[in-house]
């Protein structure tokens, strides 16, 4: 049925599923959408020309819509999914979320991209569990494309599978067995409205703002362009009230995608709290992460010259990624010429040299965070950790979420004998960038000297692998003096001391 399919055909296809469903499929998915498109041309009916003339009509065609969202979504789910997660959700955001509504006494959550419904009816057990909220009013929306996954949800019937994360205590408490299936209690399935919604359609009315005071868009926006990301995210951050919480899946960060949030790390896992009142002028969808923020590929025969420049154009792309409403307009872009120079002599070994250029630099430029990020390494590489920790901080006042500067305050807090904050900049700096291979390598020297042989063996294997495709320029600028291969030999090194055969 595929045979009069062609790439041009599929990549049409393609282009309608990122238009209407906000899907997006890379080249290693062809095959897939090449499947999917000669089943829907053979269902309708009709030539290929003339099934793809139909989707790229103005008006999708809804019910056509609908089956290609139940052919291409990934579904996958369960109750109380990510256990750190959910803890948070108890212990921090729901409370926090009471205190602020203590007045009306109204909580509103939305589980965006809810699947089958686990996720929301977490929310909703967790919610009514809460002590003190028995007269409150709660409304718990959730929302999918999926309309036969909005079925299962209504239809609140579960197999052992979606129960995996669950305790038995708690699969005590809410369900009862029916045959094989698990029925949800009535108390908690009533709970939740849910309803067909596509998150990459704007609509003022429900994504108004404050409206909700905690979102859950767990593995959803991982599906979708960065650009279609960032405008859904847009649309979260609206709707969310000052101070409420956004929680996404454990592998998706708002690095480079919204500077509308702070974030939250306690449970050992991260979250988000919208930015309040006071700084919420810092609101602005950032600049789409540039293609240099993306580890380059290694190029062993690499000249120096040839490092030092491309560094020093990525190094400027790393920063630039995330800064919270910056607004450069006004302020003429730091002369690459001595970025450049600094980063020479940087990996010369020539700090104090390097520091008296960014010194030089006029007021207005010293505040770039290209060259506060350097000059906390040159002050770093000089054991001038004090000052490093002093320019990390002001770094981190305007982009909390510069992942570079994390790990330079996890080395600046070691040396201050304070590791439990040293090891949690090192997480955050893992978690908003999980290419960078040094806070990993730092994480597993940090646990190995604590005596967790198996932790350090964890983070240092990990570092190995990061290692073989760090970015050049991140490792000139965060490699402590080290190359590629030096850091790989202390990685093997060290993890011979947990006992392991690197
Ligand atoms: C992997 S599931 C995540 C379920 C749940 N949030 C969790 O983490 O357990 C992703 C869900 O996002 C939904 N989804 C994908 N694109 C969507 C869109 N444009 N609008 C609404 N939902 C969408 C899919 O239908 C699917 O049910």
């Amino acid at each position: 049925m595929n045979a009069a399919l062609d790439i041009g055909e599929v990549d049409r296809f393609r282009e309608s599923v990122l238009r209407w469903l906000g899907l997006d499929f890379d080249d290693s998915k062809r095959s897939f959408l090449l499947e999917v498109l000669g089943r829907r041309v053979h269902a309708n009916g009709r030539d290929a020309g003339a099934y793809l003339a139909a989707l790229e009509g103005p008006e999708g065609p809804r019910d056509e819509l609908r089956t290609l969202a139940q052919e291409l979504t990934v579904t996958e789910t369960s109750f109380f999914r990510n256990a750190d997660q959910i803890r948070a959700l108890n212990e921090v955001a729901l409370p926090d979320r009471m205190a602020a509504r203590a007045d009306t006494r109204q909580l509103s959550l939305l589980s965006a991209g809810c699947a089958s419904g686990e996720e929301a009816y977490t929310l909703a057990a967790c919610t009514r569990d809460m002590p003190g909220i028995r007269d409150w009013s709660v409304a718990i929306r959730a929302v999918d494309i999926n309309t036969a996954m909005l079925r299962k949800a209504a239809a609140a019937r579960y197999s052992e599978w979606s129960l995996r994360s669950t305790t038995p205590a708690l699969i005590r408490s809410l369900f009862h067995l029916e045959g094989r299936d698990h029925v949800l209690d009535e108390s908690v399935r009533r709970m939740v409205k849910f309803e067909e919604r596509n998150l990459t359609v704007e609509d003022e009315g429900f994504w108004s703002p404050g409206r909700f005071d905690i979102i859950f868009c767990r593995n959803v926006i991982m599906y979708f362009t960065p650009e279609i990301a960032r405008s859904v995210l847009a649309r979260i951050a609206r709707s969310l009230a000052p101070g409420g919480y956004l929680f996404l899946g454990h592998a998706e960060s708002l690095r480079g995608m919204s500077t509308a949030f702070h974030l939250r790390h306690t449970h050992d896992t991260f979250y988000y709290q919208r930015r309040d009142g006071a700084d919420a002028e810092q609101d602005s969808v950032p600049p789409p992460l540039p293609a240099a923020a993306i580890p380059a590929p290694i190029d062993p025969d690499e000249s120096w010259v040839d490092t030092i420049r491309n560094a020093s154009q990525r190094i400027r792309a790393l920063t630039d990624a995330s800064k919270p409403g910056r607004k450069r307009a006004a302020v003429p872009a730091t002369p690459a010429a001595d970025v450049r120079t600094a980063l020479d002599l940087l990996g010369r070994e020539h700090y104090a040299e390097a520091q008296k250029i960014l010194d030089a630099l006029p007021p207005e430029r010293a505040r770039d965070p290209e060259v506060l990020l350097l000059s906390a390494v040159l002050q770093t590489h000089g054991g001038k950790l004090i000052a490093a920790e002093a320019v990390c901080e002001e770094l981190l006042r305007l982009d909390e979420m510069n992942a570079g500067a994390h790990y330079l305050m996890a080395l600046c807090r070691e040396s201050a004998g304070d590791f439990a904050r040293a090891a949690d900049h090192d997480q955050i700096a893992a978690y908003l960038d999980p290419s960078f291979a040094m806070p990993r390598l730092h994480l597993g020297l940090l646990a190995r000297r604590a005596g967790d042989r198996e932790g350090a063996a964890r983070e240092l294997r990990q570092a190995l692998l990061l290692l073989q495709r760090e970015d050049s320029a991140r490792l000139l600028v965060f490699g402590g003096g080290f190359g590629r291969d030096a850091l790989m030999t202390l990685c093997r090194a060290e993890l011979t001391l947990c006992g392991e055969a690197a």
